[in-house]
């Protein structure tokens, strides 16, 4: 894997010539992930954690390429339906490897994976609810079971993925130890989990070191009852900068946050990742999806509208909120950058301040019929003509997968590259595509 390299990668360092014989061999929109950058980060993360099981987060890119490069680095499969758990067995994670999270998770989810377990009995199953276990005992299932606690503190870029306080989410974890302790009658209970949210920065770790300390305390509880934890798993939700000024989440500063909130626990000095919970003898886990593949991943748009509107100059292009939806959805902020015109490399592509072209306030707005659809509002570029193709950093996590069909637009295709290799890994999705359903 080699070493970590830089923590951030700016969408100024994707090379320009590079990407635009991407778009013009593949067309538009179309996503590019480099799969060089997912073990880099990948490594990263083993560096600041080297005792602690580190699952990816599936969901936030699940595409085969990826998966597979996870795989190949060292980390685990955490996955949030059935459909994930069978794409991780597909990218070669073994059961051992692979650890469920059913949030209400629908009958036909638990049929499928209670099938993978009869066949993968290491496979691990979480629960977040005193009726799911109740679902997979009718089920057959009395296998490796760890539990979701709600923890009461959530953090996390925007009020709609802070999960840690959410009622949705997993079981108040006051009501957990009671709960384990019957379970570990049935099933072989190994591990207990908290998730406080998605997008962390570091001004969360407060929030963060909370969320560990309450973790320890439970950890402690369900082994005074007789326990027998392997892990206690403290959730994903590592932050990565999406504008330019915002620095790097310090991992370091995490995981020593981590282990010194587990060690306050114990009433010990911190003592590595080997968490040191009291007589409890678990692993640390942690699970995150965005530090994995955010920044390696760009989406390619080309601008096919430009107008001067009142106050703006919009810009049309090829990708919207059906191809990346967190603007829309969160106000999300993603960089930009005309691949077509110069740019200064310590400005994350935009503004735009070597090239010659004028920067201008632009408005970057999809091809679908609904306000919504903008990637940014008046953010200052370099003046984009049609034809041109922009770049939209940090696509890598939570882009594709939230791609949607929406006005009946085709997903893009996506492309990933390792070293000089290029190759097409989901092809453009048709119009027949989107029929083909009808009756
Ligand atoms: N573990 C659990 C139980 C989760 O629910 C999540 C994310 C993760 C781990 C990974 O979180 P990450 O490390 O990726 O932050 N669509 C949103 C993010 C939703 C995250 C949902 N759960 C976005 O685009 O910002």
């Amino acid at each position: 894997v080699g070493d970590g390299g830089p923590a951030v990668r700016r969408l100024a360092e994707w090379d320009a010539t590079d990407l635009l014989a991407l778009a013009e061999e593949y067309d538009t929109p179309l996503y590019v992930i480099d799969r060089d950058r997912v073990a880099e980060n990948c490594a990263r993360l083993r560096e600041a954690f080297p005792d602690a099981d580190i699952s990816y987060a599936v969901k936030a890119h699940t595409g085969q390429a990826v998966l597979r490069t996870v795989r190949e680095a060292g980390l685990d499969a955490e996955c949030a339906s059935a459909g994930e758990v069978e794409r991780a067995f597909e990218a070669g994670f073994t059961g051992n490897r692979i650890r469920y999270t059913a949030v209400n998770p629908p009958g036909r989810d638990l049929d499928r994976v209670v099938g993978r377990w009869q066949a993968n009995p290491e496979l691990t199953i979480t629960v977040g609810a005193a009726d799911t276990v109740d679902r997979l005992r009718d089920r057959g299932f009395d296998g490796r079971l760890c539990v979701r606690a709600n923890p009461g503190v959530g953090a996390g870029h925007h009020e709609k993925v802070r999960t840690g306080a959410n009622a949705k989410f997993g079981i108040p974890i006051e009501r957990v130890a009671d709960l384990a302790e019957a379970w570990a009658a049935e099933f072989d209970l190994v591990g207990v989990h908290a998730h406080a949210g998605s997008g962390i920065s570091g001004d969360d770790l407060t929030a963060h070191r909370e969320l560990v300390s309450r973790m320890g305390d439970l950890a402690r509880e369900v082994e005074s009852r007789g326990g027998g934890l392997e892990f206690v798993d403290v959730g994903g939700g590592f932050g990565v900068p999406y504008r330019s000024e915002e620095p790097p989440l310090d991992l370091d500063a995490v995981a020593a946050a981590t282990r010194e909130a587990l060690g306050d626990v114990a009433g010990r000095s911190p003592a590595g990742c080997q968490a040191e919970l009291g007589n409890v003898d678990a692993t640390l886990s942690i699970e995150p999806g965005r530090y994995v593949v955010a920044d390696a991943g760009v989406l390619l748009t080309r601008v096919n509208t430009v107008k001067e509107a009142r106050d703006a100059t919009v810009v049309g292009v090829d990708a919207g909120m059906t191809t990346l939806l967190r603007p829309a959805m969160y106000g999300a902020y993603h960089a930009i950058r005309n691949l077509s015109a110069g740019v200064d490399s310590d400005t994350d592509g935009e503004p735009n301040a070597t090239g010659d072209r004028e920067t201008v306030p632009v408005t970057v707005a999809g091809p679908i019929c609904e306000s919504a659809d903008v990637l940014c509002e008046e953010r200052p570029l370099s003046r984009p003509e049609r034809g041109e193709v922009l770049a939209v950093g940090n696509a890598g996590a939570y882009g594709y997968e939230m791609s949607n069909t929406y006005n009946t637009r085709p997903r893009p295709a996506e492309v990933a590259r390792s070293g000089t290799t290029v190759r097409l890994v989901r092809r453009r999705e048709t119009a027949a595509d989107l029929t083909e359903l009808e009756r």
